[in-house]
C-alpha cells in the first residue's frame, strides 16, 4: 500500500497510545512461564506482540481476551509443550531472541522461524551466550533463522560479556538464567533498555562503565498483573511532530519514561522543543508520566555516544526533527541500525537523498543537511515501520505531493498510527 501526506498545519489535542512494545513481550512471556493466573493490562496491539502471543500459545500456553485485559493462564516451569510446528516470530527480534532464552530450557527442541526481513537479521549474538547453557543450536548460512534449539541434560549459568549493545541478547541470557540455580551475569558496556530486569527485580551494579544484571531462579516469576503504559517509541512520532510544527501544543498520556528509553526526549529538548513531564506515576517498577510538547527554535546539537543505545528506536525520528532544525545533522556509532527490521542507515539516507536533501552515509552513521529540493519524490519504507513512520511525519511539514511505498508495515508497531496523525492535526 502506498501513502500520501497533505501537509499539516496545526498540531493540536492529546492521545492516548497503545502500549509499550518491549514491555509488552516481556509481561506475555514472563505471565505465560508464571504458574496461574496473570492479567495483562493495556499492552501493544502491534504485530510484533502478537507473534509473541502466538508463540507462547503454540508452546500450550492460554491467552483470553476481554475488553479491559488479557488473562493468561501460565505453564510454570514444567508446563510448556513441545509446538506442532515452528515457533513463527514474524517480523519480531526480540520475539525470536528472548524466546530462545525460555526454548533452551524446555525438556524439548524448537525450531524458529521468521519473516524475509528477520530470517535476514543475526541470530548468532544469542547462540553465543545461550550456548554456555550446555544447548545445542542450529542456524541457516550466518547464524540466521531458521533456528533449533536443542536443550542441554543439566542447564548450565551463564557468564557473558555482551560484544553487542542488545537488550535483546542481554535478556535472553537473563530468561535462560531464571531456570538456574547458580547465578547468571550479564556484563554490558554500553548500558541498553533495562525492563527484564526491572520488572523481574534483578539485582543490577554499576562498575565504572558497564551494568552488571545478575538473574537465577530466586527470580523466576510469579503470576501478577501488568500493566504496558503508551509506547515512548511510537510517541516519539508525535513528539517528533510537534517539534518541528510552529505553535504546536500536543498532550500524550501515560507514556512510558523509564530512564533507559527517554534520551529521545532530552535530545529535542536539547534541541529547543518544550517538553514537559507532568503526573509521574509507576506500575509493577516501570515509570510513566504525561507529557506536554510544544515546538521551538531548533538546532541539531551533538548526540554522546553513551545515549545512541537509548535511543536507538529514535534515530529515524530524531533525524527527521534534525531535518528541521539549524546545523546539519549528524549521528555516528549505531552499527545496530544496520541490522534492524531494514538496514535503517541505508533506508533513512536513500529517502533522504530521494527527497534532495544532502546525505552523506558512514559505516556507523550519517549526516542529514540542506533542503528537500525534490519534495515530489515517491520514498520506501523498506518494510520497516519506524522508517515508515518517520517519513511519514516528514512529509506532513512538507508542500510537495510526495507518497511511500510499503506503507502497510507500520502495523508492526502501531496500526492505528494514521488514525491518530488524523486526530492531532489540522
Ligand atoms: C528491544 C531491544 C532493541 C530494540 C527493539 C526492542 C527489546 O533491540 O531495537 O525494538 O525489547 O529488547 P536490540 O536489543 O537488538 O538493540
Amino acid at each position: 500500500m502506498s501513502q500520501t501526506f497533505r501537509k499539516i498545519r496545526r498540531v493540536r489535542g492529546e492521545l492516548a497510545l497503545p502500549g509499550d512494545k518491549s514491555i509488552s513481550h516481556r509481561a506475555a512471556i514472563f505471565a505465560a512461564m508464571a504458574k496461574g493466573t496473570s492479567k495483562l493490562r493495556h499492552l501493544s496491539d502491534g504485530e510484533d506482540v502478537r507473534s509473541t502471543i502466538r508463540c507462547l500459545e503454540a508452546l500450550g500456553v492460554e491467552f483470553a481476551y476481554d475488553a479491559e485485559e488479557i488473562v493468561v493462564n501460565g505453564a510454570g516451569i514444567r508446563g510448556f509443550r513441545k509446538a506442532n510446528a515452528p515457533l513463527d516470530a514474524g517480523n519480531s527480534g526480540t520475539t525470536a531472541r528472548l524466546l530462545s532464552g525460555l526454548l533452551v530450557a524446555q525438556p524439548f527442541s524448537t525450531t524458529i522461524v521468521g519473516d524475509e526481513s528477520l530470517s535476514r537479521r543475526p541470530m548468532g549474538r544469542v547462540v553465543d551466550p545461550l550456548e554456555k547453557t550446555g544447548a545445542t543450536f542450529k542456524t541457516a548460512e550466518g547464524g540466521r533463522l531458521p533456528m533449533t534449539i536443542a536443550p542441554p541434560e543439566r542447564l548450565e549459568p551463564i557468564d557473558y560479556r555482551s560484544p553487542v549493545a542488545s537488550a535483546q541478547v542481554k535478556s535472553a541470557a537473563l530468561i535462560a538464567g531464571l531456570h538456574v540455580d547458580a547465578e547468571t551475569k550479564v556484563i554490558e558496556k554500553k548500558a541498553t533498555r533495562n525492563h527484564t530486569e526491572t520488572m523481574l527485580g534483578l539485582e543490577t551494579r554499576r562498575d565504572g562503565d558497564e551494568t552488571i544484571v545478575f538473574s537465577s531462579s530466586a527470580y523466576y516469576p510469579d503470576p501478577k498483573e501488568y500493566y504496558a503504559p503508551a509506547d515512548v517509541s511510537t510517541a516519539a512520532f508525535f513528539l517528533g511532530l510537534a517539534a518541528i510544527t510552529p505553535e504546536a501544543d500536543l498532550l500524550l498520556r501515560d507514556v512510558s519514561c523509564n530512564v533507559s528509553r527517554t534520551a529521545f526526549l532530552d535530545a529535542i529538548q536539547e534541541m529547543g522543543a518544550g517538553v514537559r513531564r507532568e503526573n509521574l506515576r509507576a506500575a509493577a517498577g516501570e515509570p510513566y508520566a504525561d507529557f506536554v510538547v510544544k515546538s521551538g527554535a531548533l538546532r541539531n546539537v551533538e548526540i554522546p555516544d553513551e545515549a545512541t543505545a537509548n535511543l536507538i528506536d529514535e534515530i529515524p525520528i530524531l533525524s527527521v526533527v534534525g531535518a528541521f532544525a539549524e546545523n546539519e545533522f549528524v549521528v555516528r556509532g549505531v552499527e545496530e541500525l544496520r541490522v534492524k527490521e531494514s538496514d535503517r542507515i541505508a533506508a533513512m539516507c536513500e529517502n533522504f537523498r530521494r527527497l534532495g536533501y544532502e546525505v552523506e552515509e558512514y559505516p556507523d552513521g550519517f549526516l542529514v543537511a540542506g533542503e528537500p529540493t525534490t519534495p515530489n519524490a515517491t520514498l520506501d519504507s523498506f518494510g520497516d515501520h519506524r522508517v515508515a513512520m518517520a517519513f511519514a511525519i516528514l512529509l506532513s511539514r512538507l508542500d510537495g505531493d510526495a507518497k511511500i511505498d510499503n506503507f502497510d508495515c507500520v502495523k508492526i508497531s502501531n496500526p492505528n498510527f494514521l488514525r491518530q496523525l488524523t486526530t492531532i492535526s489540522e
